[in-house]
């Protein structure tokens, strides 16, 4: 086998008067015992120089046939357990690596069809990191890490089907480091089979086939699993930059306090709607009054679902409660309110001070508020003329500098969390609320002056005075987006 082994690179050693522990973020191996049976095998092994068959030998000749038999055994664990990496070298010259990253990571030497063709996943994707050039691929819990640029015309000969001859043409390299690098491939899931009909083996796999490349990665990375990416609170940034703090500065000077109803655990039995008949009735509703929204039921609804009920500060940023669940308590979204027709409120662009529970007039109607008022109205159906719509969007360094890896999935799952509340709240004061799932943040961008990257659109709800008749069947035919 052309590989040299070694520790996958995501492992520390740590030793500690008699006691070897190989840790990564996701679990922990004892190596005690090895060391104290092989002393000095775990170093050979961490060096990374040897073949395995050049381990076994060295075990054999200093250790004899009892130590090749311990070797074995420990070598099975750490295979299994997925801390082994393999190099691939060409005479002195390393190649590329192979390292895994989940505990799911089998090594094979030897490619899904000795002769091919064979092309690359679309799937697999190569980026810069740290100076190495990396191609991984989500289909498997390895990635590959490219040293030769050689292996880069191989890759690219990979981009159409091609069998062995024809990739031997391309490049000056052995065959057998061919052949091994193939197998790295492989190995990280990033080449296909192509069927005698032509078609990459993938295609045929049914769920497989459902994925788009960027949410097979946002799956695959924001879960634990095939990874070794920093994981969930690790305050990467900490003593770089600075945290976001739990209110937005003030985005202009003209601002309008809003409505505060009272408690709904103090307001009389009678005024409070029950919880589960709210629950049972909330729906969809695109459909208005002729009479607009008030002000003041704009107020209460933004008051029930997002004001600032405590704030803590402290050294990490801080957190604020409200009425809507925030992971971590960071609440990075910020709403931002588009009126077309809201009695009480002059048309524009506005943002809503959560603490304070009050608006920030940021702008007048423009063409481009327009626009977005009328993609709004697209994405529901065309049904009604928006009077409100609520932008939601993430200050993304709010939740980036204390997770890492989920941080996105966490900014989405807090959108879904805040649709809930409002669909129940909007259900509740007799409103007309429908959620918005697609929507353009470049659009928001230009709308508002935001920096693309720092604070964008992630959602939207369309909010509106109630037409009585639709509460005949919210489930009418069509109003499934
Ligand atoms: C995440 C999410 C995104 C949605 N996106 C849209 C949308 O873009 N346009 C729309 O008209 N309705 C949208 N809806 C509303 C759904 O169509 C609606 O919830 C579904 O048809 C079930 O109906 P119901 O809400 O009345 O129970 C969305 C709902 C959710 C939760």
């Amino acid at each position: 086998m052309p590989y040299c082994v070694t520790f996958r690179p995501d492992a520390t050693l740590q030793r500690q008067e008699n006691e070897t522990r190989l840790r990564t973020q996701f679990g922990a191996l004892e190596l005690t015992k090895l060391q104290a049976a092989l002393p000095g095998v775990v170093d050979r092994i961490a060096a990374g120089r040897d073949t395995e068959e050049a381990l076994a030998g060295w075990v054999l000749e200093t250790r004899g046939l009892k130590g090749l038999s311990i070797f074995h055994r420990w070598w099975a664990v750490l295979v299994q357990h997925a801390y082994i990496a393999y190099r691939l070298r060409d005479e002195d010259r390393v190649l590329a690596h192979l390292n895994p990253l989940g505990f799911g990571f089998r090594f094979s030497a030897r490619p899904l069809d000795e002769n091919g063709p064979w092309c690359l996943s679309r799937f697999a994707l190569m980026r810069r990191r740290d100076g190495d050039l990396v191609l991984e691929c989500p289909k498997a819990w390895a990635e590959v890490v490219v040293w030769d640029p050689r292996l880069c015309a191989l890759l690219f000969s990979l981009t159409k089907a091609v069998d062995r001859n024809a990739l031997s043409r391309t490049t000056d390299l052995p065959p057998r480091s061919v052949a091994a690098f193939l197998a790295m491939l492989q190995c990280a899931g990033a080449l296909c089979r192509i069927d005698p009909d032509g078609r990459p083996d993938e295609e045929k796999h049914q769920a497989l086939a459902h994925w788009d490349v960027h949410d097979l990665y946002f799956h695959s990375r924001s879960r634990m699993g095939r990874h070794a990416n920093g994981w969930a609170t690790t305050y990467r940034f900490k003593g770089r930059f600075d945290p976001l703090p739990q209110i937005k500065a003030p985005m202009s000077p003209e601002v309008i306090d809003l409505h505060r109803p009272g408690s709904p655990a103090q307001a009389s039995a009678e005024a409070v709607p029950e919880f589960f008949p709210v629950l049972e009735t909330r729906a969809s509703r695109r459909c208005y009054a002729s009479e607009p929204i008030h002000l003041r039921q704009l107020g209460e609804f933004l008051h029930h679902c997002f004001r600032v009920k405590q704030k803590y500060d402290d050294e990490l940023g801080g957190v604020t409660f409200r009425p809507t669940p925030g992971g971590g308590a960071l609440h990075s979204l910020e709403l931002y309110v588009l009126v077309q027709a809201c009695q009480g409120l002059a048309p524009g662009f506005y943002h809503y001070q959560p603490l304070d529970h009050r608006l920030e007039k940021i702008g007048d109607p423009t063409p481009l508020t327009q626009r977005m008022l009328l993609l709004g109205r697209q994405m529901m159906l065309d049904q009604d003329n928006p009077q409100v719509e609520i932008v939601v969007a993430s200050r993304f360094q709010r939740i980036q500098w204390k997770y890492e890896s989920i941080a996105y999935s966490v900014i989405l799952k807090d959108v879904g969390c805040l649709y809930q509340t409002m669909y129940l709240v909007a259900e509740a004061m007799g409103l007309a609320g429908v959620a918005l799932g697609g929507g353009d943040a470049d659009l928001f961008a230009a709308v508002s002056g935001l920096d693309y990257f720092a604070e964008g659109s992630v959602g939207a709800f369309m909010l509106g005075s109630r037409r009585a008749s639709d509460d005949a069947d919210p489930k009418k035919e069509g109003h499934h987006e």
